[in-house]
């Protein structure tokens, strides 16, 4: 197994991780989000954190939702899995799940808010095809039916809010002891 796609075992390596999160892009050609990938989840995290205060499973998916884009640097499509595929151990299966359904939720979305769809970002609108583009109606009511399907919309919405050039956010160690809970809890 590629070295990168290991299962981050203890929080401390998921802190490293996220800690080398800072200044690293979505699209290694920077032709993705406007701020760096350690921004970003920490925005859709604080977002998740005031909409969902008691579920902190939902925020540490936020925060962790796209280190994919760091263990598989360009490979978009997969960056849902193998971010997921990394946590799951460490976070457990509802983490590990909510992190995939951050790229499924956009192909739900996608098929059924055409506001939400015309608002992507170009990047994003440019990746959606590779990432299996618009759900079929039979693929929306089964994503529907999903028990979290309410709180991974939540999460898509933040992902696509949390892109904010600038917005002080706090620092990643304030996220420790959330990150501890979750762990401690799985
Ligand atoms: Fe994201």
């Amino acid at each position: 197994m590629d070295r990168n796609l290991a299962p981050v075992s203890t929080v401390d390596e998921l802190m490293t991780l996220l800690g080398d999160c800072a200044g690293k892009w979505d699209m290694p050609d920077r032709s993705g989000d406007p701020v760096d990938i350690l921004d970003h989840d920490s925005q859709c995290a604080e977002l998740l954190r005031e909409q969902f205060p008691d579920d902190e499973e939902l925020q540490v998916a936020g925060l962790v939702h796209d280190i994919g884009h760091v263990l598989v640097p360009g490979d978009d499509a997969g960056h849902g899995r193998h971010g997921s595929h990394a946590v799951r151990t460490l976070l457990g299966e509802r983490v590990a799940r909510l992190v995939e359904l951050h790229v499924t939720a956009k192909r739900y979305l996608a098929a059924t808010d055409s506001v939400h769809a015309a608002a992507l970002s170009p990047s994003s609108q440019r990746t959606l095809v590779a990432q299996g583009g618009p759900m079929t109606p039979a693929e929306v009511a089964a994503f529907e039916a999903d028990p979290d399907f309410h709180v991974a919309i939540a999460l898509r919405k933040a992902d696509d809010a949390g892109k904010v050039i600038g917005l002080t956010v706090h620092p990643l160690r304030t996220w420790r002891p959330v990150i501890e809970r979750v762990a401690a809890a799985r």
